[in-house]
């Protein structure tokens, strides 16, 4: 049954009302897409939007799914952000999953007793891990905006789980590289005979089946209260955590108002806080408008891109947090006055980031690659953009016996002291301090982008680097790129600090680098590519709809045409 008016039905209503028509004068959508970072996870969300769901049922199967085949990335464990596009009557909702901090959490719980900060306490074990969201999401999404019961949503996950899937070459990896620091159930999950698993060995998670079968009976009930949150919470607790029963019970997702930038004839929808994504990239859009950029030749416009960058990043280190708990500017910050103020301080020159008003930062270092994306149409126009997490390769490494759950370690994205950086350099002020029950600031930007060329639907993993891979995306959409082209082009970042510009070695060009040096930027080129992008662009003026899975992961993207189309 269809819970909400059609197109047509919107149509005649405005025409009757007198109104424009708005969103409901695009044409019919030509078919439906999934990009997701695992081809199983693709073919969870598309079977589901074949069987009559919507883009919205396809997000809670696809979530799932990846639960099971990416464990690594994210999972029930975690949490996350969806965007999501109500094609019926134009509205965009931002449903937030991210984790809480437990109730017994403390601005020092990461620090020794001399003060000094403890890494490991915030990235492994069970005191790592924030109360997760995302088992919340996946009623919540089903219940508000699907067609399906939340039974048929997980019912490929659930298979995926118990018959098992052949291990990939990058979960192999992962694995390898993360056993160090699992837990015992998490041991026995991922490495079933003692040894590491090689790709085409058969995964089996009956723990996890286990688990997505009592959420699919009971709903998120069965997850946060009961005999499953008894086992969470009691393995947490027993082996060093602070969870409670009441901070399972009280976690609820939030809907909150997206942040909007127009930008040069484009509309970009995309995340509030607790994401930096929304302010940060508003800022860098604000930025370029004031310099009218790109003001000189291709060296003169990654300058002042990574300039706009590095003063963005210096305002989200200063002062965005989850703004439940703190007073943010978000007005000023947003404000294109502001970011006139920003730009003017812009010239010729680097602006050394020890120059702009932190002290006591200390040297840090961007990284990350964890965390995953996937993105949605269905044959309707209902549109979702989804970022998962569980924050580093299987977060806290921690599973609690007999639920098959890697919990995050996403409690490292709080300033875990001021000034100290967390797992991929950023460094952070009272603003995103450890507080009960709030959420950790992060960067995960799922984002649409309306405009002359239609529809685009983007985001990527990547720790602190999500919000500057999502801006190049969205200029190279607003450049006239392709998706496979916006997807695929190198990526180059500045995050104030470290004070340099990290890159993919194809970003920029030798001539590009001497000029970019002579300029006083530090350069340092990436040992590896970074983010895996999953976008879909649905082309209006030529009606036509494309898909594209980054190439630097195992991703797929599908697009399904309808049976007439050619
Ligand atoms: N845990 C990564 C992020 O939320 O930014």
């Amino acid at each position: 049954m269809k819970r909400f008016p059609g197109r047509a039905l919107l149509a005649a209503m405005l025409l009757l009302l007198g109104l424009p028509a708005g969103a409901a004068s695009l044409p019919d959508v030509p078919g439906h897409a999934v990009a997701s970072a695992h081809p199983l996870a693709t073919r969870a969300g598309l079977k589901v939007l074949e069987r009559g769901g919507n883009a919205f049922d396809a997000a809670v199967a696809v979530t799932a799914a990846l639960a099971v085949v990416e464990p690594y990335g994210s999972g029930l464990g975690g949490g996350g952000f969806y965007l999501l596009h109500r094609a019926g009557d134009g509205k965009d909702f931002f449903v937030d999953a991210r984790e809480t901090a437990p109730g017994a959490a403390t601005g020092d719980m990461y620090l020794d007793r001399d003060g000094k900060p403890v890494p490991s306490l915030s990235r492994d074990g069970p005191l790592a891990a924030g109360i997760p969201g995302t088992p919340a999401a996946l009623e919540h999404i089903t219940q508000l905006f699907g067609r399906n019961s939340l039974a048929e949503n997980l019912a490929p996950a659930v298979r995926l789980a118990t018959e098992g899937f052949p291990v990939d070459a990058k979960l192999a990896a992962r694995i390898a590289a993360s056993a160090h620091r699992f837990s015992e159930a998490a041991e026995a999950v991922f490495l079933p005979d003692g040894g590491l698993p090689v790709a085409g060995d058969r995964l089996v998670q009956n723990d996890l089946g286990g688990t997505l079968m009592t959420i699919a009976e009971h709903g998120s009930e069965g997850f946060y209260r009961g005999e499953l949150a008894e086992r969470l919470q009691g393995g947490v607790f027993r082996d060093g955590g602070i969870w409670s029963l009441a901070d399972l019970a009280r976690y609820r997702v939030k809907e909150r108002e997206p942040v909007r930038i127009d930008y040069r004839g484009y509309r970009i929808t995309t995340a509030p806080l607790p994401s930096a994504g929304g302010i940060t990239l508003a800022q860098i859009f604000g930025m370029l408008d004031a310099l009218k950029w790109p003001s000189g030749d291709d060296t003169a416009a990654r300058h002042e891109l990574v300039e706009a960058m590095r003063r963005a990043y210096r305002d989200r280190a200063v002062y965005l947090g989850d703004s439940d708990f703190v007073d943010v500017p978000v007005g000023r910050l947003m404000s294109q006055e502001y970011a006139n103020t920003l730009a003017a301080g812009i010239g010729r020159m680097a602006t050394p980031s020890e120059t702009m008003e932190i002290a006591g930062l200390q040297e840090n270092r961007a990284k990350g690659e964890n965390t995953t994306h996937f993105s949605i149409i269905d044959d309707d126009g209902n549109r979702v953009a989804a970022t998962l997490s569980i924050n580093t390769w299987f977060g806290s490494g921690y599973m609690p016996a007999e639920t098959g759950v890697i919990l995050n370690n996403e409690m490292d994205d709080f300033a875990t002291a001021p000034l100290v950086p967390n797992a991929y350099g950023l460094v952070h002020t009272e603003a995103n301090a450890v507080q009960p029950h709030k959420r950790p600031l992060s960067s995960m930007t799922p984002t649409f982008v309306d405009g002359p060329r239609g529809v685009f639907i983007t985001g990527t993993p990547g720790g602190s680097r999500i919000i500057t891979m999502v801006l190049l995306s969205v200029l190279a959409h607003t450049n006239g790129l392709n998706v496979e082209q916006a997807v695929a082009a190198p990526r180059f970042h500045h995050q104030f600090l470290p004070d340099r510009i990290s890159f993919e070695p194809e970003a920029l060009t030798a001539e590009q680098r001497t000029k970019l040096r002579a300029r006083g930027h530090e350069l340092e080129p990436s040992s590896r590519r970074f983010g895996n992008m999953q976008a879909i662009h649905w082309d209006t003026r030529r009606n036509r709809l494309e898909a594209a899975s980054d190439p630097r992961g195992i991703g797929d993207a599908k697009v399904v045409r309808p049976r007439s189309s050619p």
